[in-house]
């Protein structure tokens, strides 16, 4: 009796598993990678180039589209040049981003930030942002941390440095800069926002949202460096918004702001009124957005730059020659002369990208990329 039951139910939950993950059909035609072999490299913890491999293996007839059982959905990965480029050109209401569901921890956390929002609510954020980030991205705020951070590098001149740290250090110094106007030797902030983004990217809370709510020591420790952060972040909005009212009564005009302060000034200048919940999703997610983007981008060129000395050469003749030989903070104009420099940074990004995959959308209508029909309401993604 007992092994009929339990053929019956392994059956039944082989039809169950297979009803839901089976791709839709026009999907057929589209090379699908390992289940567990992918799942297994997200939860583990594997590298992003290894990651990489696995689908390149998939993609083995170099279609330049895979696609992905996630646990949750299909996801189609284009790398296709032209198919990527139809995408980028795509309008944003045929191509909305994936949006997580309420209760996730990704969610909970970033809320409504720019690069999680749609429609109306992301195009006025975007508006405001895009104002304040024209007024907050001076060079001499970040000159004036990278000088520190040079300080911080001839301090370890003779020790082995775990270099990622110092720069995920020297990036967060400088969001802090930019976004808050806060510049500290080290961010108070720094320790408690990486914990929190590790709690909630954390692949098992994706999947298992449920977990956030067991009382668990790890969730609780949670909740309260959130609060502590948040309270952080609600404490310097208060004190812009106290600020921009004083300058606005004494009419004293300001050239350069911070991210912050530009985004609030921006928005009474249109006339949105904007919760202060808003500013800090959107604050939240640069910090998210900007750091290890930033890190990887700059760590990656560091190894370049050591592991082929002539071009690390020629990088330093390139900033003698424009800055001189004294440690000075480049303005506008001498940044854009340093024209090798800015190459030895592109071509790091082309060749370790540091934003490998771009958020899902979701199709609102059904699309077609070269052979390959997706259906309404399929979610993909370009793969960089
Ligand atoms: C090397 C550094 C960086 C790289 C490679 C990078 C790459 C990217 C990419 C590929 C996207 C598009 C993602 C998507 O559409 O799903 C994106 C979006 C975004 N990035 Fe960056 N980024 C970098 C630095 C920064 C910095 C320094 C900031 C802010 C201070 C920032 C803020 C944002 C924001 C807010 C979005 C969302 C834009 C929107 O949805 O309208 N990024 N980034």
């Amino acid at each position: 009796m007992l092994i009929f039951v339990l053929i019956t139910f392994s059956i039944l939950t082989y039809y169950v598993v297979q009803k839901i993950t089976e791709p839709p059909k026009e999907l057929q035609n589209i090379p699908t990678v390992p289940f567990l072999k992918y799942f297994w490299a997200m939860i583990s913890g594997k590298r992003q180039d290894e990651i990489q491999h696995i689908l390149l293996e998939t993609d083995s007839r170099k279609l330049g589209i895979v696609k992905i059982w996630n646990f949750i959905n299909w996801v189609v990965y284009v790398s296709n040049v032209e198919y990527a480029k139809q995408i980028f050109l795509e309008s944003a209401d045929v191509l909305p981003k994936w949006s997580y569901k309420e209760g996730q921890p990704i969610k909970i956390y970033f809320g409504t930030g720019i690069a999680l929002s749609n429609g109306e609510h992301w195009a006025k954020h975007r508006k405001i942002a895009t104002t304040a980030f024209n007024k907050a991205l001076y060079p001499e705020a970040t000159g004036m941390c990278t000088l520190e951070f040079t300080k911080i590098l001839d301090q370890c001149a003779d020790t082995q440095t775990d270099i990622f740290k110092l720069i995920q250090l020297l990036t967060l110094q400088i969001l802090g800069k930019l976004c808050l106007n806060s510049l500290e030797e080290k961010p108070v902030f720094l320790d408690t926002y990486r914990k929190i983004v590790k709690h909630v990217i954390n692949p098992l809370f994706v999947l298992l949202p449920w977990l956030v709510s067991l009382p668990l020591k790890a969730n609780v420790e949670h909740e309260m460096r959130v609060k502590e952060f948040d309270r952080f972040i609600y404490d310097i909005i208060k004190k812009r918004r106290i600020d921009l009212a004083e300058q606005k009564r004494a009419a004293i005009k300001i050239e350069n702001r911070d991210l912050l302060a530009g985004m609030i000034e921006a928005a009474e200048n249109e006339g949105y009124d904007i919760p202060d919940k808003e500013f800090r999703d959107d604050i939240i997610v640069f910090f998210l957005a900007a750091h290890d983007s930033s890190s990887s981008a700059l760590c990656y060129s560091f190894y370049f730059l050591a592991k082929y000395p002539e071009i690390q050469r020629k990088a330093r003749n390139e900033a003698i020659h424009v800055l001189g030989k004294d440690v000075v903070i480049p303005d506008s104009k001498q940044l854009k002369e340093l024209k090798y420099i800015t190459a030895i940074i592109k071509e790091t990004l082309r060749l370790y990208p540091t934003l490998t995959v771009i958020s899902p959308r979701i199709a609102a209508k059904k699309l077609k990329y070269g052979p390959y029909t997706l259906p309404k309401e399929q979610s993909l993604a370009v793969n960089l």
